[in-house]
């Protein structure tokens, strides 16, 4: 399957990072948002992360330019009917995926792909939506996109197999080491990462240790490059309870319940690092 051009929805913090990189890759992107604004200012942040690395010598002024020139902005989905593999990274909702994946479904020409970057959504759910369920696929990105280098490739039930390999093998082209999962709530990084960190939210509720202890027991015993409580402020903790409902909802099994003190602070509105104050004050 030749692919060449993508077709992205949703120009937010993810949209824009995967127009990025498939850019740099050498593939045609449209960058689609419900808001011109939006689309303007991610091509401007795609803009200066590019001369960023020009200024540090990681790329040439012309290929900087030229990836540049691969992306087009626009607000309106029917201009995604000329691409080849599409991607949706809107809002994370399920209503507005919903309408928006059978959107996508009516303009994508025939044989295009229809890759969801959802975090939480169930992939075989999204594709039920679709008049070609086989069709779509997971591609789950990590953020900040430019530098993380895994993407999960995820198998809903429905998923063919010459969708998941052309999207794997996407994945390749892009700069990027994938794993392949079968859908499952949390697929499978989210799902190891989001609970250790609420465990150690509630080794800090029941005041086994101090916030600093916590993370300097992780990085030093268990050689990870973060604390956990560190990682909980940098992703926001309304999204780390996000993920545990989702989990606890999902598997309906306790072992995912979130810990009281997470629900605390974000009711506080101590959500991290955007707020200023979550485990640690910034
Ligand atoms: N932020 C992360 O760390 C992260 C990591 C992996 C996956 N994701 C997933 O990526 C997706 C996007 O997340 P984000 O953090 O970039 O969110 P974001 O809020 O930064 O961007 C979402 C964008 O979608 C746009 N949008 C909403 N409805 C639309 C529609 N009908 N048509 C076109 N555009 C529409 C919004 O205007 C917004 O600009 C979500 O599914 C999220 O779960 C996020």
């Amino acid at each position: 399957m030749s692919i060449q051009s993508i077709g992205i929805v949703g120009a937010g913090l993810m949209g824009g990072g995967i127009a990025q990189v498939c850019a740099a890759a050498g593939l045609d992107v449209i960058l689609c948002d419900i808001h011109q604004d939006v689309v303007d200012r991610a091509i401007k942040t795609i803009s200066g992360n590019l001369e960023r690395q020009v200024t540090k010598e990681k790329l040439t002024a012309d290929l900087a330019a030229a990836s540049l020139a691969r992306i087009k902005g626009s607000t309106h989905l029917a201009d995604l009917s000329i691409c080849d593999f599409l991607i949706e990274a809107a809002t994370e909702n399920l209503d507005i995926k919903q309408k928006l994946l059978k959107q996508l479904d009516a303009v994508a020409k025939p044989g295009s792909i229809i890759a969801t970057n959802t975090s939480s959504v169930s992939i075989t759910k999204l594709a039920a939506c679709l008049s070609q369920p086989e069709r779509l696929v997971g591609m789950h990105f990590f953020n900040p996109v430019p530098v993380m280098a895994l993407v999960e490739v995820i198998r809903g039930i429905q998923t063919s197999n010459l969708v998941f390999d052309a999207t794997l093998a996407l994945a390749e082209r892009i700069g990027k080491t994938s794993i392949s999962a079968k859908n499952s709530p949390g697929f499978v990084v989210n799902r190891i990462l989001v609970p250790m960190i609420n465990e150690a939210i509630f080794v800090l509720q029941e005041g086994l240790a101090s916030a600093e202890e916590i993370d300097a027991g992780m990085k030093l015993g268990a050689n990870h490059p973060i604390g956990p409580l560190a990682l909980a402020d940098l992703i926001g903790l309304e999204t780390l309870l996000a993920v545990m409902e989702v989990l606890h909802r999902d598997f309906n099994d306790p072992k995912y319940r979130p810990a009281l003190l997470l629900r605390e602070m974000v009711d506080a509105g101590y959500l991290g690092r955007k707020t200023k104050q979550g485990f640690y004050t910034y």
